[in-house]
């Protein structure tokens, strides 16, 4: 998947993105035919068991990303810029945004409107793709007090819609609408020729991503609405440590087949 085959996703086929943070899950979405992998900062809750994102390093980022971009042969690679790699200078954007193209990363992903459009065009000027992320951006997770659905009131409905539009004309090649009313996320994707991609955004979204452990099962601290999980794995994982402890405990395994002769 390249940026010119992924601007291509506007109201046809459903682009399909999921997060990845190593390899080995990389190389399974992959087989799984997902032509897009997200190194999403959401590793900082996810992988690192943090409250949220904002604790997540460029160094963690470029680390996990190569992890990602390494394991990959086909699939886009979209790199996180994680909170305050980018928020203050148009220079900070552009070191830290090369050194996640630097990891492997295809393309690198922002969050905020109007108030990072001269990031957005600075990144944008110097090659690298942009992906938006508008709507309940994890990162201003303090200033909603808690994780709470966007763009609820007519007046917030208009910021976010003027905020793709200027995404858009700054660069970006998609833009990522997290938990906002879904006939919020039609109207966007109506009126911007980029792909949108949902996430808590409803059905008409160009695409949709998910958080890996979240579609598979694994994290169940905390499951947005907007989650379907798709696999049962923690449950599968309890349940294979307890029969793997048991059947040690009671000297089971390993048994001969298990052992060198
Ligand atoms: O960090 C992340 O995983 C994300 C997705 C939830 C869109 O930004």
């Amino acid at each position: 998947m390249t940026i010119p085959e992924l601007r291509q996703y506007k109201g046809g086929k459903k682009l399909v993105v999921v997060t990845a943070y190593d390899a080995l899950f990389a190389r399974i979405i992959e087989q799984a035919g997902i032509d897009v992998l997200l190194v999403g900062d959401s590793l900082g809750v996810v992988v690192q068991g943090q409250a949220n994102t904002l604790g997540v390093s460029m160094d963690e980022m470029f680390y996990h990303t190569r992890l990602v971009a390494e394991a990959a042969q086909r699939a886009l690679v979209i790199g996180d810029m994680p909170f305050m790699s980018y928020q203050a200078s148009r220079e900070d954007a552009i070191r830290n945004a090369g050194r996640l193209v630097q990891a492997g990363a295809h393309a690198v992903k922002l969050e905020g409107g109007s108030t990072i459009i001269d990031q957005v065009d600075a990144i944008t000027q110097i090659g690298i793709p942009v992906v938006g992320h508008l709507g309940m951006t994890p990162q201003s997770v303090h200033r909603y007090g808690g994780y709470r659905v966007q763009g609820k009131a007519e007046e917030d409905a208009e910021v976010l819609v003027n905020d793709a539009k200027v995404l858009e004309a700054a660069g970006a090649v998609a833009v990522v609408l997290e938990a906002i009313p879904a006939m919020l996320a039609k109207r966007i994707t109506e009126q911007v020729s980029m792909p949108t991609i949902g996430i808590g955004a409803g059905p008409h979204c160009d695409g949709q991503v998910l958080v890996l452990y979240d579609l598979l099962g694994l994290f169940d601290e905390f499951v947005p609405k907007f989650v379907k999980p798709y696999a049962h794995l923690k449950a599968d994982a309890l349940q294979a440590l307890r029969r793997y402890k048991e059947e040690v405990e009671q000297s089971k395994f390993p048994s001969d087949s298990e052992s060198y002769h």
